[in-house]
């Protein structure tokens, strides 16, 4: 029932990188209900480095969060607990209407089995997906979320069978299309070209330096400035998020207070010798952009191994653009395969901007990654996609997009990309739904359902 003067209270939740360009155009779309619609910002803090995080909040136009939990890092059981037990009390101080969760990750479930408990109504934006490996964590907290949820709007028509298989009433599920596909659709103009990135990281005969090769952000507890080039590439505008916006937060003391469960050691960045531009920017074949983050590539040294020969045998052909999540740089350097990054045919990153990534992925030959969201991102570029996954939740992007589906194989990533770069990649198309207007269908359907 609607809250108080016939207003409706909706707390939407983000946490990590993947949530915020599928938050961003369902806040613009709750703006156009205001004020019958108040829509609250709550962020847990699972990620919380600048270029993870507030970077993606100043690119995308997302207001501050109204209220920030600033959980941090920890094992899974950790960091569950930790947003569970602070997100029941914004639940209590809130009383909201209902819980709008978005993906997959950690927060999602967190804050759905608490709203769940508390006898909140749960709304899942991008339910339904599923890879049938119940060894990712993030299929555990789609089939749970899902299993909670009183509204469930899906990006793909086999969503549907799969939540039916689960017993879920049909009746509670809508087909809205892909939210984060409103975001690239609306972002395109302002991609960053891959020239304007590349020639930023990699100035002729700098090479790569050892503070670039940090993740930009201040660790909990610290207030480090984010380095030159992650500045120079992710915050044109300086660091605009506003630090008192996040309560509790005062400067000068550290951005987030809340003690992080396991601090990232301090990583001591490899040497690597230096880049050239034009070896990116002029191959004949172009270049690949790679991401890796999955524990199921990074976390084991042998197949983390295995990956990094054959992409470094892939680089001779065609050189890689690869912007690292702070997980992988970390686990590379502690497996001890750091003179990965000492080819001058692979250029290593910080963490991007999603205006650089976008720019980034858009002007590539192929992209390598075991993201979900890249996935679907490639896809409606129309840029090949290899994925570096034995399965994937986003069945659309294989039958009507660009994605080609090839493990850790050395020899099928190889084929996938040699399949790329003889220009027979997939071409693929935009599937139904992906037309930059799923969230104003959420919108309107959540308000009718609420009021309903
Ligand atoms: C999380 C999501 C994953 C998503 C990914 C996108 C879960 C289970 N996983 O994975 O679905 O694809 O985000 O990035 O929710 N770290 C930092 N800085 C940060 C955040 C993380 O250094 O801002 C490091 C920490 O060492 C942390 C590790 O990365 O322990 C992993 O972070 P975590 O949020 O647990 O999972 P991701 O791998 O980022």
């Amino acid at each position: 029932m609607p809250g108080t003067c016939g207003t409706m209270k909706v707390v939407c939740v983000v946490g990590a990188r993947p949530n915020f360009m599928k938050i961003a155009p369902i806040l613009r779309a709750f703006r156009e209900h205001a004020p019958q619609v108040q829509a609250k910002l709550v962020h847990t803090g699972q990620h919380y480095d600048y270029a993870m995080n507030e970077a993606f909040f100043e690119q995308l136009g997302i207001p501050a969060p109204d209220i920030s939990l600033e959980v941090g890092s920890g094992s899974h059981a950790r960091q569950t607990a930790e947003i569970m037990t602070r997100f029941e009390e914004v639940l209590d101080t809130e009383q909201p209407d209902c819980v709008l969760v978005v993906g997959d990750v950690n927060s999602t479930i967190a804050c759905a089995l608490v709203a769940a408990k508390k006898g909140v109504k749960i709304v899942h934006v991008e339910a339904g997906l599923r890879s049938r490996d119940r060894s990712m964590p993030e299929e555990i907290n789609r089939i749970l979320t899902d299993q909670l949820s009183d509204r469930l709007y899906t990006t793909e028509a086999d969503a549907l069978d799969n939540l039916r298989a689960e017993g879920i009433d049909a009746d509670k599920v809508v087909f809205a299309g892909n939210v984060m596909i409103d975001t690239l659709l609306a972002s395109r103009a302002r991609a960053v070209p891959a020239r304007t990135t590349i020639e930023a990281a990699a100035p002729c005969g700098s090479g790569f330096s050892r503070d670039a090769a940090r993740t930009a952000g201040p660790s909990i507890g610290t207030e480090v400035p984010p380095t030159a080039l992650a500045q120079s590439i992710a915050d044109p505008r300086g660091s605009g998020f506003s630090r008192d916006a996040v309560h509790s937060v005062e400067p000068p003391t550290p951005r987030h207070p809340g003690e992080r469960l396991d601090p990232v050691p301090s990583v001591t960045s490899e040497a690597t010798a230096p880049k050239d531009p034009a070896t990116f920017l002029q191959s004949p074949t172009g270049y690949a952009v790679l991401t890796l983050h999955r524990p199921s590539n990074v976390d084991d040294p042998a197949t983390l191994k295995r990956l990094l020969d054959t992409l470094t045998g892939i680089s001779r052909d065609l050189p890689i653009v690869f912007p690292i999540h702070p997980r992988t740089r970390q686990k590379i350097q502690s497996a001890g395969l750091g003179n990965f990054f000492d080819n001058p045919q692979i250029l290593a990153l910080p963490p991007i901007g999603y205006f650089e990534m976008l720019g980034m992925m858009s002007d590539a030959t192929v992209v390598l990654t075991d993201s979900g969201g890249m996935q679907e991102e490639t896809t409606a570029l129309g840029v090949p996609c290899v994925t570096l996954r034995e399965n994937t939740e986003r069945p659309i992007t294989l039958t009507q997009g660009t994605n080609t589906l090839v493990g850790t194989d050395p020899q099928a990533i190889r084929a996938g990309v040699t399949q790329a770069l003889s220009g027979n990649g997939k071409s693929g198309r935009r599937p139904e739904t992906w037309d930059g207007h799923a969230a104003e269908r959420i919108v309107t359907d959540l308000v009718a359902w609420l009021l309903g």
